[in-house]
Parts: C-alpha cells; structure tokens; sequence
C-alpha cells in the first residue's frame, strides 16, 4: 500500500513525524507531500520544507519525501496512492478533515483518507504555534512589545518552541532567526 501525507509542514513538527512514522508501519510506501502553494505566505521555502522533512526522515527507509502543487487528489492519483494520511488532534481536525476526506475521495474517483489520531503528549503541538511563538521570541510578530514582559516574566518560549520541532528546524532556528 501507497499512502500519501500530505500537508504544508510549515515547519515540519515532532506531532508530523510521529503520524508520518506510525503510517509508515502500515504502508509499504508512505510519501511526505509538500503543499508548494506560491500564494500563500510560508514561513519556510518549498526546498527548506523538504530538506527538513528528509533530514527528520533521514534513517526511514519507507519513507520518502515530495512536494507538489494544484490539487492533492490529482497529485494522489498521480503517484498511485492508496490513501491519504491525515492525523487527528482534536474534534476541530475531525471536522476539516473529514470535508476534505470527502472532496478527496470525490475528485480522486476513491482513494480514501486514512486518520491516526495523534499521541495525547503532542496533540497540542501545531506548525502555526510554533510559526506564532518564534514570531514573539524575536520580537517580530504582532504585538512584539509584549514580547519584552514575557521574557522578562522568564517565560521559556525557546524551550517550548524546540519542544514542538526534530532537531534539524532548532538548528534552523537558531541560525535563521537567531532566538535568544
Ligand atoms: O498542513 P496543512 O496546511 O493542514 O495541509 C493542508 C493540505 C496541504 C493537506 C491541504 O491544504 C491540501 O491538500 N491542499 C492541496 C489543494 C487541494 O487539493 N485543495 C482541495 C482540497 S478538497
């Protein structure tokens, strides 16, 4: 069986290699796919997305890692998919997720959605927290000057942030944006 994972991995997160890892157990193939969506802002370019995702799935020799572009239910086809992987954190998931499982398997002619529902310790882990929190820690996200009391509250936002990335986005932290 071919799955496909697919998503925006913007950056990619502990809580997506966990799912891409666990459907990897159930797949001969499973094929990480990133969105290249040039209309939408991104933190992170296309390559940088994808030469994370192989760096944190350097030793899996299941998986490998894509991108593509247009809609996912013709790149699914495309690749021979069986089904597409998504994972589930919460009841806000379920609902997006199952919409798009419908509209997939509609304009694929079938291929159907497979869902894990993530581990209860990263369900609160997300790419657009971490994108929210760096944007704080380096003082250029809205309302950057709270920035200054949160860290003189000494609240730990680089722990936080690193927690919720594979090691190859902290070392890109680090350089890129310099968190202190
Ligand atoms: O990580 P994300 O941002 O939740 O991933 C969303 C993704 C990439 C899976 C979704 O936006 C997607 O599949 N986009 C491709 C465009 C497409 O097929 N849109 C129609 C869906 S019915």
């Amino acid at each position: 069986m071919i799955l496909i994972y697919p998503g925006s991995f913007d950056p990619v997160t502990t809580g997506h290699v966990d799912i891409a890892k666990r459907g990897a157990t159930i797949a001969h193939r499973l094929i990480v796919a990133v969105l290249d969506n040039p209309s939408k802002k991104t933190m992170f370019s296309v390559d940088e997305r994808v030469a994370f995702l192989q760096n944190a799935f350097v030793n899996e020799a299941k998986i490998e890692v894509d991108y593509f572009s247009g809609l996912l239910a013709e790149y699914a086809v495309r690749r021979g998919a069986n089904a597409i992987l998504r994972g589930l954190r919460n009841p806000g998931d379920f609902e997006n997720e199952t919409r798009y499982a419908s509209y997939n398997n509609q304009l694929s002619g079938g291929i159907e959605t497979i869902f894990l529902s993530a581990n209860p310790a990263l369900s609160f882990v997300s790419s657009s927290i971490v994108r929210e929190l760096t944007a704080y820690a380096t003082g250029r996200g809205i309302g950057s000057d709270i920035n200054s009391e949160i860290n003189s509250a000494k609240i730990d936002t680089k722990s936080l942030i690193y927690s919720m990335v594979p090691p190859v986005v902290q070392v890109a932290f680090a350089k890129k944006l310099d968190i202190e």
